[in-house]
């Protein structure tokens, strides 16, 4: 039986982060929201709980909850945040606002608990709230200045709580945490690996599908080629997949798409010209939210129309992902951006049923099952981009002069980044078209020209991203060669915005 840990949601931020820290500690995980059923918990497996941190208050009306027989499975159980807030609550401890509220990189001291070993002396706090006091059975055994009770634990009962965030990157050595947790606590084998998944895959995907036929949109991004092959590997010539080329594409993009499609994965793929169709649609459209709903719109569209002239097929082919199945499901996080998924096609299109072979991987799993099906590095490895394509990144409206300037100062851009081989140590990087000019001095001659943006990110998720720190020297000669290169261009300015507060995309 495959060992399993359930995450369950009480709605904060980096949920899904947890979720992924316990699989690359080597057990499956589901994030599942807080009061689902107890028998949905309990599932085929159940190795373990983790109760994430959230934005409710203990002890308001309406604060989240769970059905509480999950201290009753026999299960340990670990609550972070206001997971461990609601496990002092459930068992009589005692909780209350802290004047000052603990946020960011904060001094922490440990006991020698074994979930610590490994770990280093600085957490990640983000809360109002704290345990004052540990509930009856319960032993502190964490500290800091603000937080006397900075983790607990009770051995007998098997249930555990801290204060501090261990799944983000700030808290040293915080993956030290959930290891211990799952070997030195719940004893468990750790022995899952997305890896290993292919054989298994293809046998659910021939076990749905059939005879029947099979269409997938394919996008040029990791997600869909990853579905692609895995279909192809399981029912071969019954797949065909379609690739718009929307005319947001980057330089070159959808000839070398189609080269590795067509030549190199051997897939049977059709490309379909919709350029002038996408431009012309988004003639004068400013609104970044506007400009994905046309995008996400037409690309249905054209699907349909090339679907319909292939004869159909029973079964849509889609390069969904967990983060995605998660985000749809969860109705409370506010919408900062409405992410069209090139692959995100609408079910009642004429579909008999969905094929999702990646439903319940995370990105880094698919990049890794990537890699084991014999896919080119270079693709697996590709910086992700956005399914609205450069449209998102021409800020205003979009013409065809823009993305001229646009893909090649991005071409540019990414040339460099690639020879100062820094392609794999940035999770994103590219060029926006500001649209606002500036005056500058080229050759005696006073200039007014555009402003180029240059963005760079590292992430592990693009849910949280540090700016990258790329030498000053290879920065000169991007801005060297952009402006010398790309005409209308005079100035390049480098974004030093993390995220929070700011996004990945500039639109
Ligand atoms: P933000 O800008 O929200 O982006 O920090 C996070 C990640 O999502 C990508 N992104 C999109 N992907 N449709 C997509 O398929 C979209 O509308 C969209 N907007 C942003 C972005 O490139 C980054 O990887």
């Amino acid at each position: 039986m495959r060992e399993r840990v359930v995450v369950l949601d009480f709605g904060g931020q980096y949920n899904q982060l947890i979720a992924r820290r316990v699989r690359e500690a080597g057990v499956y995980s589901e994030l599942i929201t807080h009061d689902a059923p107890i028998e949905r918990i309990k599932g085929e497996s159940l190795s373990a709980i983790i109760m994430t941190g959230g934005p409710d208050s203990a002890y308001e009306e309406g604060a989240k909850a769970c059905d509480n027989a999950v201290f009753s499975l026999g299960v340990p159980v670990l609550g972070i945040c206001y997971g461990m807030q609601y496990i002092a609550k459930v068992f009589g401890g005692a909780i209350a606002s802290a004047p000052i509220r603990e946020y960011g990189h904060t001094k922490i001291r440990f006991t020698d608990h074994p979930l610590f070993t490994g770990m280093g002396d600085v957490v990640w706090m983000n809360h109002n709230d704290s345990v004052t006091r540990a509930p009856e059975g319960f032993a502190a055994i964490a500290s800091t200045c603000a937080c006397p009770v900075a983790a607990f634990a009770d051995e007998e009962r098997k249930v555990y709580g801290i204060q501090f965030h261990a799944e983000v990157t700030h808290t040293q050595n915080g993956q030290k945490l959930f290891e211990n947790f799952l070997k030195s606590v719940c004893n468990l084998k750790c022995d899952y690996s997305a890896a290993n998944l292919k054989d298994e895959l293809i046998a659910s995907i021939r076990a749905q599908v059939g005879d029947k036929r099979v269409i997938g949109a394919l996008s040029g991004g990791v997600d869909s080629s990853v579905a692609s092959v895995l279909v192809h590997e399981a029912v071969g010539a019954q797949m065909t997949c379609i690739f718009v080329d929307h005319g947001l594409l980057r330089e070159n993009e959808a000839d070398d798409v189609m080269r590795v499609y067509h030549d190199t994965l051997s897939l049977n793929i059709i490309k379909v010209d919709a350029r002038e169709r996408f431009l012309s649609k988004l003639a004068g459209i400013t609104e970044p939210e506007q400009k994905r709903k046309i995008i996400g719109e037409e690309f249905i569209r054209v699907f349909e129309e090339e679907s319909k002239k292939l004869g159909g097929a029973e079964y849509l082919l889609q390069g969904t992902i967990y983060p995605d199945v998660i985000e749809s499901g969860t109705s409370s996080a506010s919408t900062i951006k409405s992410h069209h998924n090139v692959g995100g096609l609408p079910k009642d299109i004429g579909f008999v049923g969905l094929v999702e072979p990646l439903r319940m991987l995370f990105k880094d799993e698919v990049r890794a099952l990537g890699e084991s099906l014999g896919i080119p590095h270079e693709l697996v490895w590709r910086q992700p981009f956005p399914g609205p394509g450069l449209a998102i990144r021409v800020l205003g409206d979009v013409t065809e002069d823009k993305l001229a300037i646009l893909r090649r100062s991005d071409a540019i851009f990414r040339e460099e980044v690639k020879t100062a081989g820094l392609s794999e140590a940035i999770w994103q990087y590219f060029t926006v078209f500001t649209g606002m000019r500036t005056v500058g001095v080229m050759g005696d001659l006073r200039t007014y020209d555009y402003i180029i943006g240059v963005r760079a990110v590292t992430s592990t998720d693009a849910m949280t991203v540090e700016w990258a720190e790329i030498p000053y020297s290879v920065l000169r000669r991007i801005s060297e060669r952009i402006i010398g290169e790309v005409p209308h261009v005079n100035r390049v300015v480098y974004d030093i915005t993390s995220k929070p507060p700011g996004t990945i995309e500039w639109e």
